[in-house]
């Protein structure tokens, strides 16, 4: 298995189709995947793959030099449980060695049994757009 940085002309079909039969993950439907597209290939993003088979991957947005924001990990169900997700995690480190890496978690069990210290939580700005008042 290795893992390299995303390039979407080799990447691309191989990774949305990935997508597509994640129950609930909805990037792959009409109105979502040009979007979903267009941030993959402007995020921080990288691909696992066993030979030909891109078995994960991994897409963060990095905040300026300050931190990596992890937005999405997804591992292919059949290559689940063999450090696949961990080391699409650990592998920002080799590029942006001089930032943090936060990810912003939808499973949390997961994340603590990776033994990631909690930072804090999200909270939802309401979009009120009263700024002006
Ligand atoms: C979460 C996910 C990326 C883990 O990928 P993975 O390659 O199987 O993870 P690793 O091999 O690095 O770690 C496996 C360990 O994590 C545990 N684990 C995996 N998913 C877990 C979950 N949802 N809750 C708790 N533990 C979980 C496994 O039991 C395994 O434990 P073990 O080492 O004691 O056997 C993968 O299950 C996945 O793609 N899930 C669906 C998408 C998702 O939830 N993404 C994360 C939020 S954006």
């Amino acid at each position: 298995m290795y893992i390299r940085e995303y390039r979407k002309s080799d990447d691309e079909n191989k990774l949305m189709t990935m997508i597509e039969n994640e129950e609930g993950w909805t990037y792959s439907d009409d109105n979502m995947a040009e979007k979903y597209k267009t941030a993959l290939a402007n995020s921080v993003t990288y691909v696992a793959y066993e030979g030909d088979v891109l078995c994960g991957y991994s897409r963060s947005v990095n905040d300026w030099g300050f931190y990596i924001y992890v937005c999405d990990l997804l591992v292919m169900p059949s290559y689940r449980g063999r450090n696949v997700g961990r080391k699409l995690m650990e592998c920002i480190y080799n590029d942006y060695p001089n930032h943090i890496v936060y990810v912003m978690s939808d499973v949390d069990e997961y994340y603590k049994k990776q033994d990631y210290k909690r930072m804090g939580s999200i909270f939802e700005v309401p979009n009120i757009n009263k700024c002006n008042e």
